[in-house]
């Protein structure tokens, strides 16, 4: 992929504008450009929650075989790719790898995408433990946190990234930022930026009055009851993950009533977005056959990015553009003179979807104080849902109806169920990136899972994706490989980032294979391993989460090991090097003996793991007012679905 290809660029631009332009929604989308909003993610679903019918446009949209990437992402990628030089040139340069001269390595293989580093970030699941943690990572690489560019520190990684993928509660936390017009963390927190992440009530009891939000608790139900209702009324299967996504985008969406019409595909049309000064965000979820209650590790792992929902995978193998999903597709097109749907790609809804494990909070509310309208509304879904369906998402009408019969297993399902993406023990969205196509030479995977006893990762998720990556299901996905999580734990690999896949000559795939910078979770400046089911934490905790995350992709700003910050940089570099025939520097080949996995084993039991924080800890005023729910957490249990390691 070569730079000079900027009026082929444009012109796929342009010519995909057109196509947008033909449809009636974006006649409507055109209106609110006209008005000059076409700025951020837009409330562009005509009908708010509601989906609905439109006529096709001409050029009717159907299901496109996974066999590359999609016409949009390609041209995106050609400017984003040409976007990272700069940042990238900084970041290494400021790094500073002794010995190595960055600025004139990056001039040099500027203008050639396939020998420039192709960076991927992932942020796992984990509730608000994992948003907190995962936004303290995305705060500590982004340029625009305040005095983020000095020694020691990350700024610029993610002006730096083309990837960043979401699962469940990493998921909100890139959805938070996109649909908010790629907002910063720091505004997310702030109090004067309208105050978006209010976590001190819980999604059970709705937000504040005053401010943006204009409903007591009982006008909140209210709220999630109609839209849920509405959206039903329409001819639309509905399923708890419709109510979960209505109740999450209060605390998520920056915009009345968790702005009911924001849709996932309108972040393609913001501006920052269609000038690739963003990465590519990009959300999982996993396939669950109805009736199905364990999960296997093979199961299709559909995405939702910012032009397309489908998967790699070859099962079902196509992407549909996300913009219309809810029309009837059979066997890969729009039967004749059927219409097309928009609006059913609601921004909560994906959220909702990729974490739809936390669905099982509703079916709590029995035992509280809301009004019959949300009461029936619950009941009716569960009527509707055998007992071990609660998780679902419903996808009816599934796209993939018909499509590839022959290893498609929900082809023959009018109905698509999908669960939240770490019901398959991936609970880091490692799959998108890891997809040939795509071509990425380091993942920075955070990783805020609760394996061990003390709810802090053990790299169960890298273990998940290294097995399904030797699988059937595989199917060109390759993945370094990864020890058990004893070794994990006796080696102390989850207490500081560590990288996997340093030494390409021992795999197959050679330097096609992603270096993975797993970096777990632990204690900087707060024990930040609180409760996946804890629904609420004050202010001052949240801070503490997110400053201790900052922290733990620094190592404290290089205070804790002075050489992480250079070796970061190490990684970046380390496959474009080997590509370019260019020699390690040695401060790199340093890095790589103090931060890879050898490939030392030992699968003893370990002591039971209980970190200590590292750096002084934070004092958190009136953390009485973290509130746990534990009777929520017993019911969850009782029900069935408590998944351990999300
Ligand atoms: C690449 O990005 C630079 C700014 O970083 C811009 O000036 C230049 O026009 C871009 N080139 C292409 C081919 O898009
Ligand atoms: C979105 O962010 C851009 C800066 O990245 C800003 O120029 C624009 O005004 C913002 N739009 C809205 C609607 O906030
Ligand atoms: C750069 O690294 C060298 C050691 O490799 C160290 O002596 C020097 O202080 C570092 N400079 C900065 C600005 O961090
Ligand atoms: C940034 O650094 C400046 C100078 O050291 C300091 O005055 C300011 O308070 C810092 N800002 C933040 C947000 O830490
Ligand atoms: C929320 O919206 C308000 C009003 O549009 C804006 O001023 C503020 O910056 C936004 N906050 C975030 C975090 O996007
Ligand atoms: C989709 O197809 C089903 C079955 O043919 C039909 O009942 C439904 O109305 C269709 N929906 C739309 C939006 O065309
Ligand atoms: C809610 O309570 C009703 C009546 O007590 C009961 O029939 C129903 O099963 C309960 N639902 C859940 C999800 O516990
Ligand atoms: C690692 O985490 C898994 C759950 O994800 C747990 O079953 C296992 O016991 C843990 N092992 C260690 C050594 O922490
Ligand atoms: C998943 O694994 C099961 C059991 O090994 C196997 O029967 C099935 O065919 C696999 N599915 C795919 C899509 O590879
Ligand atoms: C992936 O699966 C598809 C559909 O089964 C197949 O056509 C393709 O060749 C596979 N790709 C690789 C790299 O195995
Ligand atoms: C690292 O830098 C960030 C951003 O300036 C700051 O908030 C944090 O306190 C620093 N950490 C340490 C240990 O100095
Ligand atoms: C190298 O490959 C062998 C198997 O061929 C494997 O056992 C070992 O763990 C690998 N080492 C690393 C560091 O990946």
């Amino acid at each position: 992929m070569k730079f000079s290809l900027v009026a082929s660029v444009v012109t796929a631009f342009s010519a995909g504008a057109n196509a947008y332009a033909i449809s009636a929604e974006d006649a409507y989308l055109e209106g609110l450009t006209a008005l000059g909003h076409l700025r951020r993610a837009l409330p562009n679903s005509p009908n708010g929650y509601t989906p609905t019918s439109r006529d096709c446009p001409s050029n009717a949209p159907s299901v496109r075989a996974a066999a590359e990437l999609s016409s949009q992402e390609t041209a995106w990628l050609e400017r984003r790719r040409n976007n990272t030089v700069e940042p990238m040139r900084d970041l290494l340069t400021r790094l500073n790898i002794t010995g190595f001269d960055a600025g004139s390595y990056i001039d040099r293989v500027s203008n050639n995408a396939s020998e420039l580093p192709n960076i991927g970030i992932a942020v796992s699941g984990g509730g608000w433990r994992a948003l907190m943690n995962g936004a303290g990572a995305i705060k500590a690489f982004d340029s625009r946190t305040d005095n983020n560019t000095g020694r020691g520190q990350l700024g610029g990684l993610l002006q730096s990234a083309t990837y960043l993928a979401g699962l469940s509660g990493g998921g909100w936390l890139v959805g938070s930022i996109f649909i908010n017009n790629y907002t910063t963390v720091g505004a997310l927190q702030s109090h004067d930026a309208g105050s978006t992440w209010q976590f001190e009530n819980s999604v059970l009891e709705g937000p504040d009055k005053g401010g943006l939000q204009i409903l007591d608790t009982a006008q909140y139900y209210g709220s999630l009851s109609d839209a849920v209702t509405g959206k039903r009324d329409a001819g639309f299967d509905v399923s708890l993950t419709d109510v979960w996504g209505r109740a999450l985008s209060f605390q998520l969406i920056n915009a009345t009533d968790g702005g009911p019409a924001y849709t996932w595909s309108s972040i393609s049309l913001a501006q920052d977005f269609q000038d690739a000064n963003t990465p590519f965000p990009i959300l999982v979820a996993d396939a669950r056959a109805p009736g199905e209650t364990l999960i296997p590790g093979n199961t299709t792992v559909y995405e939702f990015n910012a032009f397309e929902m489908g998967t790699w995978d070859p099962t079902a193998y196509g992407f549909i553009p996300m913009q219309y999903l809810g029309t009837n597709f059979t066997a890969g097109s729009v039967p004749n003179n059927d219409q097309c749907v928009v609006g059913f790609d609601n921004a909560g809804f994906i959220m909702g979807t990729s974490s739809s494990l936390f669905n099982q909070f509703l079916l709590n509310l029995n035992g509280t104080d809301i009004p019959q309208s949300l009461r029936d509304i619950v009941s009716s879904i569960l009527n509707t849902l055998s007992s071990d369906n609660n998780d679902i998402a419903d996808y009816t009408p599934n796209p993939f109806f018909h499509y590839n019969p022959q290893s498609n297993p929900s082809a023959n399902s009018s109905r698509l169920t999908l669960v939240d993406g770490g019901e398959d023990l991936q609970n880091i969205p490692l799959h998108p990136l890891i997809q040939p196509n795509r071509h990425v030479d380091v993942i920075f995977a955070v990783d805020s899972s609760a394996d061990t006893e003390y709810i802090w990762p053990n790299a169960t998720a890298l273990v998940a994706t290294y097995q399904r990556s030797l699988a059937d299901v595989a199917n060109g996905t390759t993945f370094p490989s990864i020890p058990d999580q004893n070794t994990i734990v006796n080696l102390g690999l989850n207490t500081h980032p560590t990288f996997f896949g340093c030494d390409t000559s021992n795999m197959t795939d050679g330097i096609n294979v992603p270096l993975v910078v797993y970096i777990p979770n632990s204690p900087y400046v707060t024990y930040s391993n609180f409760s996946t089911f804890q629904l609420s934490t004050n202010n001052s905790y949240r801070d503490a989460v997110i400053l201790n995350g900052q922290n733990v992709v620094t190592m404290g700003n290089g205070t804790v090991d002075e050489t992480w910050p250079a070796c970061a940089g190490c990684a970046i570099l380390s496959r474009s090097l080997e590509r370019t025939r260019t020699d390690i520097p040695e401060v790199c080949n340093q890095c790589f003996e103090r931060f890879c996995w050898n490939g030392t084993v030992d699968s003893r039991d370990p002591p039971r793991y209980e970190p200590t924080v590292l750096l002084g800890e934070i004092n958190i005023a009136n953390s009485a007012a973290t509130r746990s729910i534990n009777w929520l957490a017993a019911g969850v249990a009782a029900a069935g679905f408590v998944i351990t390691t999300i």
